[in-house]
C-alpha cells in the first residue's frame, strides 16, 4: 500500500468534490469515493491483510486520507446547499404586488344587507315594505306631518330644496330632498285603508358636510303602524321584539321623553349595549368604548301618530291610533360593526366592504 496512491485516491476524490457543479453531482461523487466500492473503502479492507508491522502506518495513512475526504465532502455540501436555498429564494420568490388574474365574486354593500335584515325583521311580523321618492314634495316631507311653515327644519341649512321653499315667491309648491323616511308614512296612509303595517327602509338627504359622523346622503328605516286600539306598549314590544331579532335575546330597549311634531307623545329610543350589557355603568375595571360606558345606545325616534298627522292623510283619529320610529341605519351599522368614520361606509373602498364577506 503506497502512500502516493493513497494520495492519489484522496486527491481525485477532493478533484471530484469541488467539480461537482450541484447536490446531484455531488452525491455521485459521494458514492464513487467514499461508498463502499470506492477505492479508499477498498484499500481499507486491505489493511485488515496486511502483515501486523504495517498495520499501524498503513490505518494511519487511510484513516487521513478518508477523514480529509469526508471533511472535504462535508464542506462541498454545505456550500452547494447554501448555493441551492439562495436560488430557490431568488426563483420561487413570488411577488405579491403584482395584479391577480381571478375577479372575486361581487356582493352588496354592508348597508344594504343590513338595511333588509331590519325589514325582514317586520316582513316576518306581517309588515309590509312601502316606498316613496327620494324628490319629495314639501307638503309630504313636512306640512302633513305637522312642521308648521316656520318650523326651524324647513331651513335652508338643514334641507335641500329642489324647488321652493314654498311661499317664496312665485313658487307656491316646495319640492325637497326628503330630509327623513317619515313622508312614506302619510303616502301610506294615504294609499291603503287602516290597518296599516308599513316599514320604509331608504335614502334620505341634509345638509350636512360628509365628515367621521355625518353624510349629506345616509339611510334610515321608519315604521309605521295604524290599527284600532294600538298604544304605547305595543310600541315598545315591536321595539324590544326587534333589537332581540337583531342582537340577541336579552336586549332590551327604554324610551326617553323627546319631541317630534309628527307624534304625541314622542320618545328617544335607546337599545342596552349589545357589548356591556350595561355592565359598564359604574364600572371603572369594564370601560365600554361601544357605549362610552353609558349602558345605552341611542337608536332614534318614536312616538305614537300625532291625530293631526292622522286626520292630515285621512285616517279617524277617533277610531285609529298609530306609532312610527325611524332611526339611521349608518349609525347602527357603525357600532354595529365598530367603523369609526362614516366615510368608509360612504366611499365604496372594497377593503372596508370584503369583511363583511359576501352576503347577496
Ligand atoms: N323622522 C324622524 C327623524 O328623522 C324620526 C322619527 C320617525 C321620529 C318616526 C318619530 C317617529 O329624526
Amino acid at each position: 500500500m503506497k502512500p502516493e496512491e493513497i494520495e492519489r485516491m484522496r486527491d481525485e476524490a477532493l478533484a471530484a468534490f469541488a467539480a461537482a457543479g450541484d447536490l446531484d453531482a455531488l452525491q455521485e461523487a459521494k458514492v464513487a469515493h467514499t461508498g463502499g466500492t470506492s477505492p479508499l473503502a477498498l484499500a481499507n479492507r486491505e489493511i485488515g491483510a496486511l502483515p501486523p508491522q504495517a498495520k499501524a502506518a498503513a490505518g494511519k495513512l487511510v484513516g487521513q486520507a478518508r477523514g480529509a475526504v469526508n471533511k472535504a465532502l462535508a464542506t462541498r455540501q454545505a456550500e452547494l446547499e447554501a448555493d441551492r436555498d439562495a436560488r430557490v429564494l431568488v426563483e420561487e420568490a413570488v411577488d405579491v404586488t403584482l395584479p391577480y388574474d381571478r375577479v372575486p365574486a361581487g356582493a352588496r354593500h354592508p348597508l344594504t344587507t343590513f338595511m333588509e335584515r331590519v325589514a325582514d325583521v317586520f316582513v316576518s311580523m306581517g309588515y309590509e315594505i312601502a316606498e316613496g321618492p327620494e324628490v319629495e314634495a314639501e307638503w309630504f316631507n313636512f306640512d302633513a306631518l305637522n312642521f308648521t311653515p316656520d318650523h326651524p327644519a324647513r331651513q335652508m341649512q338643514d334641507t335641500f330644496f329642489v324647488q321652493g321653499p314654498k311661499g317664496t315667491e312665485g313658487d307656491e309648491s316646495g319640492v325637497v330632498l326628503r330630509t327623513h323616511t317619515s313622508p312614506v308614512q302619510a303616502r301610506a296612509m294615504l294609499d291603503r285603508e287602516p290597518p296599516v303595517y308599513i316599514v320604509c327602509p331608504g335614502r334620505v338627504y341634509r345638509t350636512d358636510e360628509l365628515d367621521a359622523t355625518h353624510t349629506p346622503v345616509f339611510h334610515q328605516i321608519e315604521l309605521l303602524a295604524i290599527d284600532e286600539g294600538l298604544t304605547m306598549a305595543d310600541l315598545k314590544g315591536t321595539l324590544d321584539h326587534m333589537v332581540q331579532a337583531l342582537f340577541g335575546a336579552e336586549m332590551k330597549t327604554r324610551l326617553r321623553p323627546n319631541y317630534f311634531p309628527f307624534t304625541e307623545p314622542s320618545a328617544e329610543m335607546d337599545m342596552l349595549c349589545y357589548v356591556c350589557k350595561g355592565e359598564s355603568v359604574g364600572n371603572p375595571d369594564r370601560p365600554c368604548r361601544t357605549c362610552s360606558s353609558e349602558g345605552w345606545i341611542e337608536l332614534g325616534g318614536c312616538g305614537m301618530v300625532n291625530p293631526r298627522v292622522l286626520v292630515a292623510c285621512g285616517v279617524d283619529p277617533e277610531k285609529y291610533s298609530g306609532f312610527a320610529f325611524g332611526f339611521g341605519i349608518e349609525r347602527m351599522l357603525m357600532f354595529r360593526h365598530n367603523v369609526e368614520d362614516m366615510r368608509d361606509i360612504v366611499e365604496g373602498d372594497v377593503r372596508f366592504t370584503r369583511p363583511f364577506g359576501m352576503e347577496i
